[in-house]
Formats: structure tokens, sequence, C-alpha cells
């Protein structure tokens, strides 16, 4: 059982292997580190390094193989699989590499999608408007994802994440499809929210100009997770 500060993450000796037919293949050694509210860090590594892997786990996705995770004291796998789901719903958001937009659905209603499972407090739709403006998409927010640029349904993701006020923001390569300029510029976003939310942020990304503007950087090698540098 974790003890200390409230709203903490806490990661200790996680070690990840995938069953496969030629034995255990080992993803994660033993990754151990702690953020707390208003932390943002960035993870890099090469491919098949295990970024995605470490993302599903702290994200309550997929168990680890041994070792524990908890934010605020719960670890989302001692729950029973409806409560670990609305765990995910209210305190963790996940904006995935390609998205995952509902393709019928507009911007609103995208940004509305995990607000229509669980207890809400207050008005979300002026929220979620609220949060699709401040993403840049007041003037959009009747398309749908398919009449929508790779960087416009990456801020859609990004404010969908959000719209549950999550303690937790996971971004597996928020910035990977896009032009270096709308890569900056869902960079600066996703910062800002962050700020404004006080929220713990954690972005996989391979882009160094990104990591680099994160105030703690790790960095996954041979299994291992190391402190890579901190300070913009
Ligand atoms: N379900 C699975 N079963 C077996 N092996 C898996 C499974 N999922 C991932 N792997 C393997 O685990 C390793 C880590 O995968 P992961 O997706 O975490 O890497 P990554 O660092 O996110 O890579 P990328 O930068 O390419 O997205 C890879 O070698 C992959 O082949
Ligand atoms: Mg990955």
């Amino acid at each position: 059982m974790a003890t200390g500060n409230r709203n903490m993450l806490r990661v200790s000796s996680v070690s990840k292997d995938y069953p496969t037919p030629r034995g255990p293949l080992r993803v994660l050694s033993d990754v151990t580190f702690d953020m707390a509210p208003g932390n943002a860090a960035a993870i890099t590594g090469p491919s098949g390094s295990g970024k995605s892997s470490l993302l599903y786990i702290l994200g309550g996705l997929e168990p680890p193989s041994s070792g524990t995770v908890t934010l605020d004291e719960t670890n989302p796998f001692e729950l029973d699989a409806p409560g670990r789901a609305r765990f995910r719903n209210s305190d963790i958001g996940f904006v995935f590499q390609d998205h995952c937009l509902l393709p019928q659905c507009s911007v609103l209603e995208n940004v509305l999608v995990p607000t229509l499972v669980g207890g809400n407090g207050g008005d979300m739709d002026a929220w979620a408007r609220e949060l699709v403006a401040e993403v840049g998409l007041g003037s959009r927010i009747d398309h749908r994802p398919g009449e929508l640029s790779g960087g416009e349904k990456q801020r859609v993701a990004i404010a969908r994440a959000l719209i549950r006020r999550p303690r937790l923001l996971l971004c597996d390569e928020p910035t990977g499809n896009l032009d270096a300029s709308s890569a900056a510029h869902v960079a600066e976003l996703l910062m800002d929210l962050h700020r404004k939310q006080e929220n713990i942020l954690i972005a996989v990304t391979h882009s160094p100009a990104l990591a680099g503007q994160f105030p703690m950087r790790f960095e996954l090698s041979d299994n291992a997770l190391v402190r890579a540098g901190s300070g913009p």
C-alpha cells in the first residue's frame, strides 16, 4: 500500500513481460518513479523500447507483470473491471497516437464522449464548448473527423482527454504525425492546458524538440527508465 502525498502518481518496481511462443519477452525492468500534480515528463526511447507498454500500464489498460502503480493511493489493478473502467474514465485522460475519434460524431460530440457514463458535475456541454474553443477549434465544432486536418484531430483528442479534468494525462506521440509547426502548436497547447488543470502530464515522443519543452525527461533503454535531464 502506497503512503504519502495525496494525488501522487507512484510507480514502484514495475516490470513487464509479454508471453510469446519463444518464452516471455521482457519489455520493462524495475521501473520506479514518482510524479506530483503539476509535474510534466517526456519519455523518449527507440521504437520497441516499451514506451507505449509503460503508458498502457500507467493508464490502467494493461497490467504490469510485477510491481505497482498507484494514483492518489488507488491501484487500478486492485479494482474490479467496472471499478477500473470508472477510475480510468474519471481520473485518467489518454491521447492515443492515432487519436481514435468516432468518425460519425462531430467535434463537440467526440469531446463529450467520456461524459456519457458516470456522474458529471456541472454543465458538460458548456465546458466542452469552452475546451473546443481553447484548442482553437471553435469554428470547426460541427465538423466530423473526416473534415479535419491531422493537427486538428489531435487537438480534438486532447480536448476529449481533458473533459473530465483527469488527474493524470497520458499522451502517446501526441505530435507524431504532424508537421513541425502543427507539432509545436499542439505541444504548446498541451503544456498550457496542463498548467491550467495542474494535472500530471506524461508524453511519449520521438521529437527532441517536444521532449525539450518538458521539465522532466526520461529515456527508456535496455528495459530501464532513466532520468535523462530536467529543465527546458
Ligand atoms: N501484446 C504483445 N505481445 C507480445 N509482444 C508485444 C506486445 N505488445 C508489444 N510487444 C512488444 O514489446 C515491445 C515494446 O512495444 P511498445 O509498443 O511498448 O514499444 P514502443 O517503445 O512504444 O515503440 P514505438 O516507438 O515503435 O511505438 C516491442 O518489441 C513489441 O514487439
Ligand atoms: Mg509506441
